[in-house]
């Protein structure tokens, strides 16, 4: 017999906002980190740009970043939410995290199968994210393209730019 499904992928509220800043302070370096203001303006102006995935209620895993009609990903992107364009070409990924206690449990790549899923059918033209070394690969299993190193200097990381264009 398989064990019922116990996980669920949703969009955020402000009501969200503790616990997600909380799995982002788990997740990256303070330096790299999304402040709890930015990601409360990032809550308030694109709560549908943030995907959730829930494993028993508990948030696990989570996936944002807003849409844009401008093609690179740069740092003043990450804590200016007012540049959010509903309509925008491009959906860019501001951050993908897995809270430590849930990781490996293949939660992010169900998520990012669910994002693509959904901006295709927004009309985007495609994703951008930046990442380190390290998780070129993992993306490129999505089918996102590395487009060499951003000119991103966010947390003093060197990032390369992924793209997956429709
Ligand atoms: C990166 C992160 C989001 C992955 O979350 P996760 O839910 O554990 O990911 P999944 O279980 O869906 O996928 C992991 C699998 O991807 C594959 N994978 C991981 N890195 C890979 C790579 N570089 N190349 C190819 N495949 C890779 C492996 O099969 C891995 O399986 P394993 O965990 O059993 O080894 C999580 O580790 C995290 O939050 N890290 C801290 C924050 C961070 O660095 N976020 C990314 C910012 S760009």
């Amino acid at each position: 017999m398989t064990a019922p499904k116990t996980w669920t992928i949703r969009h955020a509220t402000l009501a969200d906002l503790d616990a997600l800043v909380a799995i982002e302070a788990e997740c990256f370096p303070a330096d790299e980190a999304a402040s709890r203001e930015s990601l409360q303006a990032r809550l308030q102006s694109y709560p549908e740009c943030f995907w959730l995935l829930t494993d028993d209620g508990a948030i696990a895993s989570f996936i944002n970043g807003f849409a844009t009609d401008r093609p690179d990903l740069t740092d003043d992107m990450y804590d200016d939410a007012t540049q959010h364009d509903p309509h925008g070409q491009w959906q860019m990924i501001f951050g993908v995290d897995t809270a430590p206690l849930y990781q490996h449990h293949g939660y992010a790549s169900m998520l990012m199968q669910q994002v693509i899923e959904d901006s295709r059918e927004r009309g985007r033209k495609g994703l951008v994210l930046t990442c380190k070394d390290r998780l070129v690969g993992f993306y490129e299993r999505f089918g996102y393209k590395d487009e060499g190193i951003s000119e991103s200097t966010h947390g003093n990381v060197i990032w390369h730019q992924m793209r997956l264009t429709f």
